[in-house]
């Protein structure tokens, strides 16, 4: 059975949908623990609730981005797991601790990416004034939100939507698209190519419209 330890800061409903669809689905995983970097994340709370093991690793007690890197590392580590989900985790990693993990950890981002990487993407999409918006799950690699994508989710972006309705419409399909690229991952059902980009070998579509 595979082990996956997901990471959040927040609000943790992305933690949950993976948590319910691992459950109900039967994956042949577990969640071995969620970790979050904040001793008040919402999302730890909603881990306790679904009885997973919880762990805080507190960035402000590390002075240094790199110790605080470390600590994480080392509490992921006595999980060994398969695989790292980071779920609304609200740190910039160091190339090192990245590539601690090549290939066993993905991130989702509220955007279609590579269209606004960072934060605000929803704001940021109404103003530039796209007729769609999203989310990707990608790979994480040392570039911010530039590793390979493995899936995206596509939604209107309608006349009146303000940042907090769009987010509303991407978040509910984050929470289908992120366990689905998830279990295929589990599956092993996601090959990398020569040129670097994933596909699914059932030739499922990796775009959820
Ligand atoms: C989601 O929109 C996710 O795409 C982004 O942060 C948000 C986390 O939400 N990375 P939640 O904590 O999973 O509810």
């Amino acid at each position: 059975m595979k082990k996956l330890v997901i990471l959040v800061s927040g609000r943790g409903s992305n933690m949950v949908s993976i948590a319910q669809s691992c459950q109900t689905q039967g994956w042949n995983a577990r969640i071995a623990a969620v970790i979050s970097n904040r001793p008040d994340a919402l999302g730890l709370v909603e881990a306790q609730r679904l009885h997973l093991n919880t762990e805080v690793v507190d960035h402000r007690a590390h002075a240094k981005r790199d110790q605080f890197d470390a600590a994480l590392s080392a509490a992921i580590d006595r999980f060994e797991p398969d695989l790292v989900v980071l779920a609304g985790f609200m740190r910039i990693l160091t190339e090192g601790f990245v590539r601690h993990y090549t290939g066993r950890m993905m991130n989702i981002h509220p955007s279609l990416l590579p269209a606004f990487t960072g934060l605000h993407t929803h704001e940021r999409a109404i103003s530039a004034g796209c007729l769609a918006a999203g989310a990707t799950v990608h790979m994480v690699t040392p570039e911010l939100d530039g590793g390979p994508i493995l899936a995206q989710a596509v939604v209107p972006v309608l006349p009146g939507d303000d940042a907090a309705r769009l987010a509303a419409r991407v978040l509910e399909k984050e929470h289908v698209l992120y366990p689905r690229v998830i279990r295929w991952w589990l599956d092993g059902l996601l090959q990398q190519r020569a040129d670097g980009r994933y596909v699914v070998t059932t030739g499922e579509s990796q775009l959820l419209m």
